[in-house]
């Protein structure tokens, strides 16, 4: 039932303060953030350079946060192994780009991290058929990858509320986790579709002039305000 439902919040680093990476990280477990987004991104794949696995391997014995990786990069199964030895929890790749896909998610789940495929907004759920059963977590991007604070796309709540659906039917496991344009109003759809974890980048924690903890309240109080209106709808 929806009482037993918790969603979690992933900040994503890439829209953090970069000059005092560990006094923010640290803010975010206070808050009460579950995971920790890292957005890796090589500049092919998406036209953007952010953060490799050696960033994530210095922060790694400061913190114990769910450190959550995503790849953005063209060749995401070269770079697995590096951010399994640098501490990731759990490392998410595209469906798109990656032929091999089957074996990226066998290669991360072997190395005992959680192991996630991530849809970019035009790609549908339906190529995931195959390897559902394969997956920790899926990855429902709601903005086209490469920037923090861009605006939510709605077609990601009509995919994760079908992958929901798909997950019920097959009476399977696996967190539907979203990320892009997050706010305390789009949260809230996309907790009502199905979200279990949310990242959150620039316009919904890391906003100018406000405190991490005031952004993190406001996301929390938008996720109990979409989980009671499930409660509602079932009642
Ligand atoms: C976008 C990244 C996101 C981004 C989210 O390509 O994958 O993780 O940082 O930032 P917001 O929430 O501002 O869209
Ligand atoms: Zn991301």
């Amino acid at each position: 039932m929806n009482s037993e439902r918790k969603v979690k919040l992933a900040p994503s680093l890439i829209a953090a303060d970069w000059s005092r990476p560990l006094d923010v990280i640290n803010e975010l477990a206070q808050a009460g953030c579950e995971w920790l987004h890292w957005d890796a991104m090589d500049g092919h794949f998406v036209p953007n350079l952010t953060l490799g696995p050696m960033f994530l391997a210095a922060l790694r014995p400061h913190s114990e946060l769910h450190f959550d990786a995503h790849l953005m990069l063209e060749n995401s199964g070269d770079y697995i192994d590096g951010f399994l030895e640098a501490g990731a929890d759990s490392i998410s790749v595209h469906v798109e780009g990656n032929p091999h896909l089957h074996r990226l998610i066998g290669r991360i789940k072997e190395g005992g991290a959680l192991a996630g495929a991530v849809l970019n907004p035009a790609t549908p759920v339906e190529l995931l058929d195959a390897i559902l059963p394969e997956l920790d977590y899926v990855l429902v991007m709601s903005v086209n990858p490469g920037f923090s604070g861009q605006k939510f796309l709605p077609v990601a709540a009509d995919k994760m509320a079908k992958l929901r659906r798909m997950r019920d039917e097959q009476n399977l496991q696996f967190l539907i986790q979203v990320d892009g344009g997050m706010s305390p109003e789009t949260a809230r759809v996309a907790v009502r579709a199905g979200a279990d974890v949310l990242v959150c980048g620039a316009s919904s924690v890391f906003i100018a002039g406000q405190p991490l903890t005031q952004s993190v309240h406001a996301m929390r109080q938008a996720i109990e305000a979409a989980l009671q209106d499930e409660v509602e709808v079932t009642r």
